[in-house]
């Protein structure tokens, strides 16, 4: 016979009743009360009556079970001295029903021995209660397995869940996941990871995941010493790695970013998760965009190369006028030579005096068209370790070419113990060649015009030095702000506007800034800097 007590919201005269949401909370829990003795059995009901609990009771084993499977309780309190089979075997084969082995035991026995309370825990059961008891102890003790249960139980729910939740993580991720062994072999394969090496779940679990990764910039599998997974699994070290390659079922192979991480497991490694990612993609994107880096930089350097034949170009004739000098001169040393030759007393010393004369000025002849070489030559973008000052003086030579067209001298103000610098000396002397040029342009025909241009090196904060060109010159316009370094932008009728643009790319490239101000004095000051060496 089962009796079903629905024993909600009735009254216990033992203890203080639940409140009304606890009630809520057990309407589901049912506690099986078995003993053979009827009184026993109404004393319990009586005791765990009106808690909220479902109470059923069977009076031997046999119905004990056959009620368990029925009814799934939460808990059983359990006599042992029945007739027919006793609660020790009840509570053993409880345990070893896999569907029943959940269900707490707590034995109720007039039996007080310690071997007896032993024994029943050895059987499975979770407490043990001495008769004749009293009721508060079964209720507390009752109550705290029902805790357990309820914890439990919601442990089991969430970890459902999270278990389903994994499990569409790990189908719907785009990465492949594999999970090996301690030895590398393969217990876990995800969709991702059998459509990405092209195997089903099922042949790729147990192959040994170091068969399938190749080693650097090669299409066969490294050893297995030398991969990041074997550190993984022997060191528990969180690994990843960009570019490796992976081996496909059919041979072929594909490329992609790896992740180990360590499983551990009381301290021992278990072995590793390795999630990967085909690159193919990405990489053909990086190559592409290689490429097309590639050609921009090649235009770039074009139009640097352009800038610097134009700005040559422009200083074309006072070149010529500046070999021309040293030229007339070698000229006329060369004709005072032969009417000295044709004398009959020619004087050897004066010869010679003259012959160095016109040593030197072809000397200076080819100085100048040495420098005008090497500022045009094409660009093979190498740094070097060169001396600021130097270069500036150097180029302030160049330029006063066009010092002497525009009337306008350049003055030099150069620090002293100033660091050297590392960068492409023909570029950077294009920018200052640039910005002497813009200065002096700026002060033609102005009234301040004899003030000259200043340039300045400094150094700055230990890691830079700092360019300045000064001049007095009409000043900046007032868009100049927006627009200076965008290229094409000029005021000059006959300006392509191209000159800073190049410069301030040079100079980016450097790692240094190319910027200006006004001066308070009236004209402009344009300034760059490079990076010490
Ligand atoms: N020192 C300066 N003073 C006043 N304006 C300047 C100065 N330097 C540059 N600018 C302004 O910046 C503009 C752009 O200069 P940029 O050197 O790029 O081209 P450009 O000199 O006009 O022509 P080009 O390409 O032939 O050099 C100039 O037209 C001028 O308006
Ligand atoms: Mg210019």
């Amino acid at each position: 016979m089962i009796l079903v007590v629905d024993s909600q919201y009735q009254k216990d005269a033992h203890s203080e009743q639940p409140v009304p949401s606890e009630l809520a909370e057990r309407k589901d829990e049912k506690i099986l009360l078995v003993d053979d003795n009827p009184t026993n059995l109404q004393v319990l009901l009586q005791t765990l009556n009106g808690r909220g609990y479902k109470l059923l009771i069977a009076k031997d084993g046999e119905n004990a079970l056959r009620i368990a499977h029925k009814a799934q309780p939460a808990l059983v309190l359990l006599d042992i001295m029945m007739p027919g089979i006793d609660g020790y075997e009840v509570c053993r084969r409880l345990k070893n029903d896999p569907e029943l082995s959940s269900i707490a035991v707590i034995f109720l026995s007039a039996l007080d021995d310690t071997r007896d309370k032993v024994r029943g825990l050895e059987t499975g059961a979770v407490d043990y209660i001495a008769k004749p008891f009293q009721s508060e102890e079964v209720i507390a003790r009752v109550e705290n397995q029902l805790k357990i249960y309820r914890l439990e139980r919601a442990l089991a729910a969430r970890n459902r869940q999270l278990e389903a939740s994994n499990q569409r993580l790990l189908e719907t991720m785009r990465e492949g996941v594999f999970e090996v062994d301690t030895d590398g072999f393969v217990v876990f394969a995800n969709p991702a990871a059998c459509r990405m090496t092209g195997g089903d779940g099922q042949d790729l679990i147990s192959r040994d995941l170091f068969s399938m990764i190749l080693c650097e910039n090669c299409n066969k599998p490294a050893p297995r010493e030398q991969t990041a997974l074997y550190k993984t699994l022997r060191e528990g070290v969180v690994q990843s790695m960009e570019e490796g390659g992976f081996l496909r079922s059919d041979g072929s192979v594909f490329p992609v970013d790896f992740s180990y991480t360590p499983i551990a497991e009381k301290d021992a490694i278990t072995g590793a998760v390795v999630v990967f990612r085909d690159v193919t993609e990405k990489k053909r994107q990086q190559e592409v965009l290689t490429q097309a880096l590639g050609e921009v930089q090649e235009q770039k350097d074009k139009l640097t190369h352009m800038s610097r034949l134009s700005s040559m170009g422009e200083m074309a004739s006072g070149f010529a006028h500046e070999v021309n000098q040293p030229l007339t001169a070698i000229n006329n040393y060369a004709q005072v030579c032969r009417r000295v030759l044709y004398r009959d007393d020619f004087d050897k010393a004066f010869l010679d005096e003259a012959m160095s004369k016109i040593a030197t000025q072809a000397q200076r002849a080819g100085d100048i068209i040495s420098r005008i070489r090497s500022f045009v030559r094409k660009p093979d973008h190498h740094l070097e370790v060169v001396d600021c000052n130097r270069l500036i003086t150097d180029i302030v030579r160049l330029a006063e070419v066009d010092a002497r067209n525009n009337q306008v001298e350049i003055h030099l103000d150069l620090a002293e113990d100033l660091p050297d610098v590392r960068i492409d000396p023909i570029q950077v002397q294009q920018v200052a060649l640039n910005l002497v040029r813009n200065a002096m342009e700026a002060m033609k025909n102005q009234p301040a015009r004899d003030v000259g241009v200043l340039v300045e090196t400094r150094q700055l904060d230990g890691s830079f030095v700092c360019v300045r060109v000064i001049d007095r010159g009409h000043g900046l316009a007032d868009d100049a702000e927006e627009k200076m370094f965008t290229p094409f932008y000029t005021t000059k009728p006959d300006g392509m506007g191209i000159g800073l643009s190049v410069c301030h790319s040079i100079i980016q490239t450097h790692g240094g800034t190319l910027n200006f101000e006004r001066n308070p004095e009236g004209g402009a000051i344009l300034w760059f800097t490079v990076p010490v060496a």
